[in-house]
Protein backbone atom coordinates (compact mmCIF):
# COMPACT_ATOMS: atom_id res chain seq x y z
CA UNK A 1 0.00 0.00 0.00
CA UNK A 2 3.01 2.61 1.15
CA UNK A 3 4.70 1.97 -2.13
CA UNK A 4 1.61 2.63 -4.97
CA UNK A 5 1.11 5.31 -2.52
CA UNK A 6 4.77 6.80 -3.43
CA UNK A 7 4.39 5.60 -6.85
CA UNK A 8 0.96 7.86 -7.12
CA UNK A 9 2.41 10.59 -5.73
CA UNK A 10 5.53 10.71 -7.85
CA UNK A 11 3.81 10.66 -10.80
CA UNK A 12 1.33 13.36 -9.40
CA UNK A 13 4.34 15.34 -9.31
CA UNK A 14 5.77 14.34 -12.38
CA UNK A 15 2.84 15.49 -14.42
CA UNK A 16 2.93 18.89 -12.68
CA UNK A 17 6.45 20.00 -13.16
CA UNK A 18 9.11 18.77 -15.85
CA UNK A 19 11.16 21.45 -14.79
CA UNK A 20 11.69 25.26 -14.79
CA UNK A 21 12.25 25.67 -18.58
CA UNK A 22 10.65 22.41 -20.01
CA UNK A 23 6.81 22.12 -20.93
CA UNK A 24 5.01 20.06 -18.18
CA UNK A 25 4.66 16.77 -19.02
CA UNK A 26 0.96 16.33 -19.86
CA UNK A 27 -1.31 12.91 -18.74
CA UNK A 28 -4.10 14.33 -20.23
CA UNK A 29 -3.30 15.71 -23.62
CA UNK A 30 -6.79 17.25 -24.22
CA UNK A 31 -6.31 20.04 -21.40
CA UNK A 32 -3.51 21.48 -22.76
CA UNK A 33 -4.30 21.45 -27.11
CA UNK A 34 -7.55 23.46 -27.07
CA UNK A 35 -8.24 25.28 -30.41
CA UNK A 36 -9.00 28.58 -28.37
CA UNK A 37 -6.77 31.43 -28.36
CA UNK A 38 -6.01 33.50 -25.68
CA UNK A 39 -6.07 37.72 -25.81
CA UNK A 40 -3.27 39.55 -27.07
CA UNK A 41 -2.12 35.77 -28.31
CA UNK A 42 -0.44 34.41 -32.07
CA UNK A 43 -3.66 33.18 -34.07
CA UNK A 44 -1.84 31.53 -37.58
CA UNK A 45 -5.42 31.52 -38.74
CA UNK A 46 -6.19 35.14 -38.70
CA UNK A 47 -4.61 37.38 -41.53
CA UNK A 48 -2.26 39.48 -39.57
CA UNK A 49 -2.05 36.68 -36.90
CA UNK A 50 -3.39 38.82 -34.40
CA UNK A 51 -6.14 37.35 -32.06
CA UNK A 52 -7.22 40.81 -31.39
CA UNK A 53 -10.04 41.53 -34.23
CA UNK A 54 -11.65 44.45 -35.48
CA UNK A 55 -15.04 44.83 -36.12
CA UNK A 56 -15.94 45.12 -39.40
CA UNK A 57 -16.49 48.77 -41.25
CA UNK A 58 -19.46 50.08 -40.01
CA UNK A 59 -20.44 48.13 -37.51
CA UNK A 60 -22.05 49.17 -34.12
CA UNK A 61 -22.16 47.62 -31.22
CA UNK A 62 -25.15 46.42 -29.31
CA UNK A 63 -27.33 49.01 -27.15
CA UNK A 64 -24.64 51.16 -27.66
CA UNK A 65 -25.44 54.09 -30.46
CA UNK A 66 -22.72 56.43 -31.01
CA UNK A 67 -22.88 59.69 -29.66
CA UNK A 68 -24.06 61.83 -32.23
CA UNK A 69 -22.07 65.27 -31.06
CA UNK A 70 -18.56 63.95 -30.37
CA UNK A 71 -16.45 66.93 -29.98
CA UNK A 72 -19.54 69.65 -30.41
CA UNK A 73 -20.90 70.98 -27.23
CA UNK A 74 -22.83 73.91 -29.11
CA UNK A 75 -24.69 70.65 -30.99
CA UNK A 76 -25.77 69.00 -27.98
CA UNK A 77 -26.60 72.18 -26.22
CA UNK A 78 -28.55 72.88 -29.19
CA UNK A 79 -30.87 69.34 -29.85
CA UNK A 80 -30.08 67.14 -26.89
CA UNK A 81 -33.03 67.14 -24.54
CA UNK A 82 -33.54 65.85 -21.26
CA UNK A 83 -36.06 62.84 -21.37
CA UNK A 84 -36.13 63.17 -17.53
CA UNK A 85 -36.71 66.63 -17.41
CA UNK A 86 -40.16 66.37 -15.78
CA UNK A 87 -38.71 63.60 -13.63
CA UNK A 88 -37.29 64.69 -10.69
CA UNK A 89 -39.16 61.73 -8.75
CA UNK A 90 -37.53 59.70 -5.47
CA UNK A 91 -36.39 57.12 -8.24
CA UNK A 92 -34.41 59.01 -10.63
CA UNK A 93 -32.66 60.97 -7.91
CA UNK A 94 -31.76 58.04 -5.89
CA UNK A 95 -29.97 56.59 -9.60
CA UNK A 96 -28.53 60.42 -9.79
CA UNK A 97 -26.99 60.67 -6.61
CA UNK A 98 -25.33 56.84 -6.92
CA UNK A 99 -23.55 58.14 -9.97
CA UNK A 100 -22.91 61.06 -9.03
CA UNK A 101 -21.26 59.91 -5.74
CA UNK A 102 -19.63 56.94 -7.67
CA UNK A 103 -18.27 59.40 -10.36
CA UNK A 104 -18.13 63.19 -9.84
CA UNK A 105 -18.38 63.09 -6.02
CA UNK A 106 -14.49 62.48 -5.29
CA UNK A 107 -13.90 65.96 -7.64
CA UNK A 108 -16.58 67.88 -7.50
CA UNK A 109 -17.38 67.45 -4.24
CA UNK A 110 -20.54 66.28 -1.95
CA UNK A 111 -22.52 69.10 -2.34
CA UNK A 112 -20.91 69.99 -5.49
CA UNK A 113 -18.75 73.14 -4.65
CA UNK A 114 -15.73 71.84 -5.92
CA UNK A 115 -14.03 70.50 -2.99
CA UNK A 116 -13.66 66.62 -3.43
CA UNK A 117 -10.93 64.75 -1.67
CA UNK A 118 -8.79 64.46 -4.70
CA UNK A 119 -9.74 68.42 -5.50
CA UNK A 120 -6.50 69.75 -3.55
CA UNK A 121 -3.84 67.52 -5.04
CA UNK A 122 -5.09 68.61 -8.51
CA UNK A 123 -2.99 71.26 -10.24
CA UNK A 124 -6.65 72.77 -12.43
CA UNK A 125 -9.07 72.69 -9.65
CA UNK A 126 -12.26 70.65 -9.91
CA UNK A 127 -14.65 74.13 -10.50
CA UNK A 128 -18.40 74.31 -8.19
CA UNK A 129 -21.22 73.26 -10.29
CA UNK A 130 -22.97 75.58 -8.59
CA UNK A 131 -21.64 78.53 -10.12
CA UNK A 132 -24.42 80.43 -12.42
CA UNK A 133 -21.99 79.50 -15.29
CA UNK A 134 -23.20 76.03 -14.76
CA UNK A 135 -26.56 76.72 -14.05
CA UNK A 136 -27.10 78.98 -17.10
CA UNK A 137 -25.77 75.55 -19.03
CA UNK A 138 -28.65 73.54 -20.28
CA UNK A 139 -29.20 70.22 -19.29
CA UNK A 140 -28.07 69.11 -22.47
CA UNK A 141 -24.40 70.68 -22.21
CA UNK A 142 -24.16 68.90 -18.88
CA UNK A 143 -24.91 65.69 -20.26
CA UNK A 144 -22.39 66.70 -22.98
CA UNK A 145 -19.54 67.28 -20.27
CA UNK A 146 -20.28 64.26 -18.93
CA UNK A 147 -20.50 61.95 -22.12
CA UNK A 148 -17.62 64.07 -23.56
CA UNK A 149 -15.56 65.81 -20.85
CA UNK A 150 -14.43 69.31 -20.89
CA UNK A 151 -10.60 70.24 -20.46
CA UNK A 152 -8.98 68.42 -18.03
CA UNK A 153 -11.96 66.55 -17.02
CA UNK A 154 -12.19 62.85 -18.81
CA UNK A 155 -15.08 61.67 -20.43
CA UNK A 156 -17.00 59.40 -18.36
CA UNK A 157 -19.06 57.64 -21.31
CA UNK A 158 -17.33 54.60 -20.73
CA UNK A 159 -18.08 54.14 -17.35
CA UNK A 160 -21.50 55.57 -17.31
CA UNK A 161 -22.81 53.12 -20.29
CA UNK A 162 -26.74 54.11 -19.51
CA UNK A 163 -27.94 57.60 -21.11
CA UNK A 164 -30.38 57.47 -18.23
CA UNK A 165 -27.99 57.60 -15.37
CA UNK A 166 -26.22 60.28 -17.18
CA UNK A 167 -29.31 62.06 -17.40
CA UNK A 168 -30.13 61.42 -13.90
CA UNK A 169 -26.84 63.07 -12.89
CA UNK A 170 -27.93 65.97 -14.77
CA UNK A 171 -31.26 66.12 -12.26
CA UNK A 172 -29.19 65.67 -9.29
CA UNK A 173 -26.46 68.25 -10.18
CA UNK A 174 -29.74 70.77 -10.42
CA UNK A 175 -31.16 69.47 -6.82
CA UNK A 176 -28.24 70.77 -5.72
CA UNK A 177 -27.86 73.63 -7.13
CA UNK A 178 -31.50 74.42 -6.07
CA UNK A 179 -30.39 73.30 -2.61
CA UNK A 180 -27.59 75.66 -2.93
CA UNK A 181 -29.77 78.47 -2.97
C1 LIG B 1 -10.95 63.80 -11.74
C2 LIG B 1 -11.74 64.92 -11.33
C3 LIG B 1 -13.12 65.10 -11.94
C4 LIG B 1 -14.16 64.19 -11.94
C5 LIG B 1 -14.18 62.81 -11.34
C6 LIG B 1 -15.26 64.87 -12.59
N1 LIG B 1 -14.89 66.12 -12.99
FE1 LIG B 1 -16.08 67.52 -13.84
N2 LIG B 1 -14.51 68.76 -14.02
C7 LIG B 1 -13.24 68.54 -13.53
C8 LIG B 1 -12.35 69.63 -13.92
C9 LIG B 1 -10.90 69.76 -13.56
C10 LIG B 1 -13.16 70.50 -14.69
C11 LIG B 1 -12.69 71.77 -15.41
C12 LIG B 1 -12.27 71.31 -16.79
C13 LIG B 1 -11.87 72.39 -17.73
O1 LIG B 1 -12.75 73.18 -18.12
O2 LIG B 1 -10.69 72.41 -18.09
C14 LIG B 1 -14.51 69.93 -14.71
C15 LIG B 1 -15.60 70.53 -15.32
C16 LIG B 1 -16.91 70.13 -15.17
C17 LIG B 1 -18.07 70.87 -15.60
C18 LIG B 1 -18.06 72.26 -16.26
C19 LIG B 1 -17.93 73.30 -15.20
C20 LIG B 1 -17.60 74.67 -15.75
O3 LIG B 1 -17.59 75.62 -14.95
O4 LIG B 1 -17.35 74.78 -16.95
C21 LIG B 1 -19.18 70.12 -15.28
C22 LIG B 1 -20.64 70.48 -15.49
C23 LIG B 1 -18.68 68.89 -14.67
N3 LIG B 1 -17.30 68.95 -14.62
C24 LIG B 1 -19.49 67.88 -14.22
C25 LIG B 1 -18.99 66.64 -13.80
C26 LIG B 1 -19.83 65.49 -13.52
C27 LIG B 1 -21.35 65.48 -13.61
C28 LIG B 1 -18.99 64.48 -13.16
C29 LIG B 1 -19.34 63.05 -12.87
C30 LIG B 1 -19.89 62.28 -13.96
C31 LIG B 1 -17.63 65.00 -13.17
N4 LIG B 1 -17.67 66.31 -13.58
C32 LIG B 1 -16.51 64.29 -12.80
C33 LIG B 1 -12.85 67.44 -12.79
C34 LIG B 1 -13.59 66.30 -12.60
Amino acid sequence: MKKLLALFCGLTLLGCQAGKNQTNIELIQDMMDQINVKTQDWDPDSEDYSTVLTPPDGTVSRNRPPYKYDLDPKAAEKNLKNPLAEDYGVETLKLGKMKYEIYCMVCHGEQGAGNGTVAEKMTVKPPTLLSQKVRKHNDGRIYHIITNGQGVMGQYASQIHDEKSRWAIVNYVRTLQKQAN
